[in-house]
């Protein structure tokens, strides 16, 4: 019997029958119910790698379990980086922190995010919204603006003639589809997986996800020029690849834009609350080199020596972690190539783009915000330089920050060119940003082995599968652009993919759950509007 089985492995342990229900979640795998208490005294330790969305939001839902339950662990975080938040970090212009901060990873998350909202309104942090209001806005092909307009992108797009009046709204109720299936991901029994492979029958999201973008918009009656006009400016920005290569949530995913924010300060701000309220042991610039089996534990070894733990959480993209792991383990887990992609921050005294470089006469006004499409190269014409380009704001004043995606690192002689030789501050960042697409259909497992959690294995999926957000240029402050932000932030999921994964240990270790064991029948669902969010509350 499982419950047998695990007194086992726990020194000391002792076997407590609980007088309530364990929920249904749990029932289902394990009639027997044990509760595996630690001997007074003897506390168990979990190590977390990565101190990124993943790891912070996993060592704070253990805290929450800590905290409602009493439970007795302790929890070590580990970083090799010198600094909270791994790919959600933000530079100075000219490293001057008297100058406002720009997002380098990570900077756009929505109202439907309801972890990082929620996180956002109980650590006392400011969101600063995103509003589209008169701003320069352009869709470049390389050679020539298929369009340009003032103002919110896709309210303005919404009137455009030229695509047929019915393609806007078409997109939308795909995407309001989409939006009622993942607020499930919240509800009050959670949804727990084993499996991501089991995530999307869950969800319901199996038609998406078997066509592409262009050929799922095209059955829905979306026209063709709309999709490689309008919906792939979106794609190139928010994936930084074509339309006809992703699925077709993803795209639908990189239209909806309802509620655009960021943290005022930074968002790696939230990752720094989640590990100050956990409790946790954090370990900054301090790489583990391997984790390895140890009777029925784990030796993790870091550059602070090696340490036993009854469990380990990893949480960063495996193959990037130079992390050393039985064989066993490491072929389970597939390669997962991410795409490179150059992030230029720079400052500028040209309040637009110079018009020469974009074919037009000098003086013309180039809009501010500029994405790009591939149409035009697809024909065999120049492909777009960049996949987007956008002032942010200004720095001080006659300055203004601006924000380059790319696939290739533009050239120092480039940017003098297009900001007509007024460059003054260059940052430049190469990101392993985000799983390269299209996916493969086999994804690494959630339990690499029992005791040893991956939250990463959920980030490939939700790259192919559940939608994608990335890099979203950051709007302007206090009015601009934005809106290609797409309606689920990975930063976002990365915290559901560790709330699974921590309900998953507490009950193979502890025999509990985020929530506890608790009576739940699911007679009372809660509605997916509902303000209550599982995990936060119970
Ligand atoms: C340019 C860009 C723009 C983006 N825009 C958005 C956006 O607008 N909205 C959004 O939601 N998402 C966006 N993303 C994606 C988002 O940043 C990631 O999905 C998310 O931050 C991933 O979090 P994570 O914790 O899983 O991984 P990471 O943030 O990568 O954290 C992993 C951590 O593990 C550490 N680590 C690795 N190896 C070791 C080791 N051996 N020992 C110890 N520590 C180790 C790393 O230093 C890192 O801190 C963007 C990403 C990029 C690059
Ligand atoms: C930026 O400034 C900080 C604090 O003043 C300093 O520690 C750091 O080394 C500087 N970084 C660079 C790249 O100059
Ligand atoms: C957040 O701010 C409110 C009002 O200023 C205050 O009452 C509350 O204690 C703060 N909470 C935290 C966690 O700092
Ligand atoms: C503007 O762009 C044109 C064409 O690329 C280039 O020749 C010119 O030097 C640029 N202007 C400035 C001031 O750099
Ligand atoms: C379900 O909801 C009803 C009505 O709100 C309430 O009376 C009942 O106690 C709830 N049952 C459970 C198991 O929470």
């Amino acid at each position: 019997m499982k419950g047998t089985a695990l007194l086992l492995l726990v020194p000391g342990a002792l076997a407590i029958q609980l007088p309530f229900e364990l929920p249904s979640f749990f029932k289902s795998k394990q009639a027997v119910i044990n509760v595996v208490e630690e001997t007074p005294g003897v506390t168990s330790r979990v190590a977390i790698i990565g101190a990124g969305a993943g790891g912070s939001s996993a060592a704070f839902w253990i805290g929450k379990a800590k905290e409602r339950f009493g439970i007795d662990v302790e929890v070590d975080v580990y970083d090799k980086e010198a600094y909270i938040g791994g790919r959600s970090t933000t530079v100075y212009p000219y490293n001057d922190s008297s100058l406002p901060e720009i997002e380098l990873g990570a900077s756009i998350f929505v109202r439907p995010n309801k972890n990082l909202w929620r996180a956002t309104d109980e650590f006392n942090l400011t969101r600063r919204s995103f509003k589209d209001e008169d701003y320069d806005n352009g869709i470049w092909d390389g050679e020539t603006f298929l369009l340009t307009f003032k103002g919110g992108w896709w309210d303005t797009l919404k009137i455009l003639w030229r695509y047929g009046i019915n393609a806007p709204r078409r997109t939308d109720s795909a995407v309001q589809a989409m939006i009622k299936s993942y607020l499930s991901l919240y509800s009050k029994d959670g949804l727990h997986w084993e499996k991501v492979e089991d995530v999307s029958s869950s969800l319901g999201f199996e038609t998406l996800t078997s066509s592409t973008t262009s050929e799922y918009l095209l059955t829905q009656g979306v026209s063709s020029s709309y999709i490689h006009e309008v919906v792939e400016a979106a794609t190139r920005v928010n994936y930084g690849q074509d339309v006809d290569i992703i699925h077709a949530l993803e795209g639908a995913c990189s239209m909806a834009a309802d509620h655009a924010a960021g943290v005022v300060g930074g968002n790696f701000q939230l990752f720094e609350q989640f590990l100050k309220r956990s409790g946790a042991n954090v370990f900054l610039k301090t790489p583990v080199t391997s984790v390895t089996p140890k009777g029925h534990q784990w030796t993790v070894k870091s550059s602070r020596g090696s340490h036993t733990y009854k469990a380990v959480i990893l949480a960063a993209p495996f193959h990037q972690t130079l992390i050393a792991v039985p064989e066993a383990i490491s072929t389970q887990i597939p390669a997962q190539p991410y795409v490179n992609l150059h992030v230029t921050l720079l400052t500028t005294t040209s309040q637009y783009p110079n018009a020469s470089y974009f074919g037009l006469p000098d003086g013309t006004v180039i809009p501010q915000s500029i994405l790009t499409s591939r149409v035009n190269a697809r024909k065999g014409g120049k492909e777009p330089e960049f996949n987007s380009l956008s002032y942010l704001r200004s720095v001080r004043d006659g300055e203004w920050a601006v924000k380059i995606f790319s696939a290739e690192p533009p050239s120092d002689e480039w940017l003098d060119t297009v900001f007509s030789g007024n460059v003054g501050w260059v940052y430049r960042k190469l990101w392993k940003a985000y799983p390269k697409l299209p996916p493969t259909s086999v994804f690494p497992p959630v339990k690499l082995d029992h005791g040893f959690y991956y939250v990463n294995s959920f980030e490939p999926y939700v790259f192919s599968y559940l939608s994608v957000p990335p890099p979203s240029p950051q709007p302007p402050h206090p009015s601009h652009v934005s809106s290609n932000s797409p309606f689920i932030s990975t930063m976002e999921t990365e915290t559901i993919s560790s709330r699974n994964i921590v309900d998953l240990l507490l009950n193979d270790q502890f025999k509990t759950s985020l929530c506890g064991p608790r009576i739940s029948g699911g007679e009372n669902t809660t509605s997916d509007d509902s303000d209550s969010i599982y995990g936060w509350d119970c």
